[in-house]
């Protein structure tokens, strides 16, 4: 039975820097999560017709290709299977690059036709369109956002960074530890030692830690994430050590951003999952790419949760902090008409330079009411970005223009909001309470927002606004944020 697969994709780079990878026959290796190594038959170049390729598989399966057909002019080229461990019979594939409009996209197209049992068809259409070709579009994303960070000019293939994992010693290391619930002076730094990665892990060199309101709940224990006696903190960039087995993509020496359920991020050293890692591109420093779950939660606001159209207006509650001043930037980029809540005139000023339109100084719910809707010549806003929990809730329904939208994104007093859906339906609102752990589970799709946010990030379309202390002074941080005193993002940096 003939079957004919076609992926496609467009891939965040121009198709002279896409190329640039993929014309070279023996560079999966390098980008394909499946390929473990890769190597030309009689050392010949990666772009000469008639070449043989023997692959090696993450899986341990081997198999041979040949290239047919190359045209750096098209972009394109064309390669069959000699021998392969699956039944995979008379496959004969091609890939084929054409820039999009813009030209900082390319298109990705992927094609090939090849014969199968009948009984195994739909497996090996499956394998061929998801494990090879959707995986490979995936991998090369990646692949480039690191490769800017670090060419790899021939380095380690995945077999040599596994066997660098393998037996890997313990390393000294120091954690921010929680010994109860309570104030910040519960937290010390701690002796620790950290092992080797296990499967499906990285270990890290951390550089900088993201603080988020969360891990102060968690350090309250008032959510109940981090287990006790633990180590707080969702989210870290830094390098990587080295990897565990079954990592494939990423390599000791990447630099990489993660964000991930699973708390102990104040460490100089941990252990992460290798999925919850992001490569870091050029442009973009180790501190500025700690805002990524901030960022990313931005991002995802204003696209998948409520799409205000341009000209809408918005309104961020604490739009001076670590989400609310990114969100704001990011807001404004959209023209979107800002107005945020803060709680000094200091605050004010420093919001209205991340784009705040209309800053409001609040004490306490009355006046805010009234100046929304002064502001908005009666019309109340058509997104109101909600933290404070009960507290103002029943302002935030009042203030929402007709079909307007509220996104509860935060409990601050801890209560829970009680809500009676005939007030919504008296004027078209909708609610959402996303949580953005959920939508992020989906990795590819975390790592479009990613991309979009480092690319804002390099073009400082967004500046995040970040102050660091040293890891041995997280207590500090902690205080500084329970105090609200702070602006913008807190980072914690190891080895101070
Ligand atoms: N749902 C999600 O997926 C998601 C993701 C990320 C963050 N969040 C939520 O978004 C909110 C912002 O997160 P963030 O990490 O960027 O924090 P943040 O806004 O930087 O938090 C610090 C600021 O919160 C304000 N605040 C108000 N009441 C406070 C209190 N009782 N104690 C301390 N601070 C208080 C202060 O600003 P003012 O003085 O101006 O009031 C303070 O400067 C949080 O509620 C967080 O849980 C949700």
């Amino acid at each position: 039975m003939k079957i004919t697969v076609i992926r496609s994709a467009v891939i965040e780079a121009p198709i002279d820097r896409v190329w640039a990878v993929l014309r070279d026959f023996n560079s999966h290796n390098r980008w394909h999560p499946a390929v473990a190594r890769s190597r030309m038959e009689n050392d010949l170049d990666g772009d000469v017709v008639g070449g043989v390729r023997r692959l090696r598989l993450a899986d341990g399966g081997e198999l041979r290709e040949q290239l047919l057909r190359h045209s750096d002019r098209e972009h394109t080229y064309t390669y069959c299977i000699l021998d392969s461990p699956l039944p995979l019979f008379d496959y004969v594939a091609t890939v084929r690059l054409k820039p999009v409009t813009d030209g900082n996209q390319t298109f990705w197209d992927w094609r090939s036709q090849f014969s199968a049992p009948d009984d195994r068809a739909d497996e090996m259409e499956n394998l061929v369109g998801r494990q090879v070709y959707e995986a490979g579009f995936t991998g090369l994303r990646m692949f480039l956002a690191g490769q800017t960070a670090h060419p790899r000019t021939p380095g380690p293939d995945a077999a040599t960074a596994v066997a660098v994992a393998v037996g890997g010693e313990h390393l000294p290391s120091k954690a921010v530890v929680v010994a109860a619930a309570g104030g910040p002076e519960v937290m010390s730094l701690c002796d620790v030692t950290v092992s080797a990665p296990g499967p499906r892990q990285v270990r890290i060199r951390q550089t900088a830690i993201a603080v988020n309101y969360l891990d102060l709940k968690h350090r309250r224990g008032i959510d109940p994430g981090l287990d006790l006696p633990g180590t707080p903190g969702m989210e870290g960039v830094g390098e990587i050590i080295d990897v565990g087995q079954q990592v494939n993509g990423l390599f000791s020496g990447d630099r990489v951003a993660y964000m991930s359920r699973t708390p102990g991020a104040y460490a100089d050293i941990r252990c992460i999952d290798a999925d919850a890692c992001i490569p870091l591109p050029d442009g973009v420093s180790d501190i500025d790419a700690s805002t990524l779950l901030k960022g990313v939660t931005a991002a995802l606001l204003l696209s998948r949760v409520f799409r205000a159209a341009p000209g809408a207006t918005i309104l961020i509650q604490t739009v001076s902090g670590g989400v609310g001043h990114l969100l704001s930037q990011w807001a404004k980029s959209m023209d979107l008409t800002v107005i945020g809540t803060v709680s000094t005139t200091e605050k004010a000023k420093f919001s209205r330079d991340c784009g705040c339109d209309y800053p409001i100084v609040v004490a306490d719910d009355t006046p805010l009411a009234a100046e929304v809707m002064r502001i908005t010549n009666g019309r109340g806003v058509d997104y109101w970005i909600h933290s404070s929990g009960v507290h103002g809730f029943d302002t935030a329904v009042a203030c929402l223009a007709l079909c307007g939208h509220c996104a509860v994104i935060g409990d601050r007093d801890g209560q829970s909001i009680r809500l009676d859906v005939n007030v919504l339906k008296r004027r078209s609102l909708t609610l959402s309470v996303p949580v953005c752990f959920d939508y992020f589970d989906d990795r590819p799709y975390l790592q479009r927002l990613a991309h979009r946010l480092f690319a804002k990030i390099q073009s400082r379309m967004i500046v995040p606004a970040i102050e660091v202390f040293p890891l041995s002074q997280a207590t500090e941080a902690h205080i500084r944020i329970e105090s609200r005193q702070t602006m913008g993002a807190v980072v914690l940096t190891p080895g101070g």
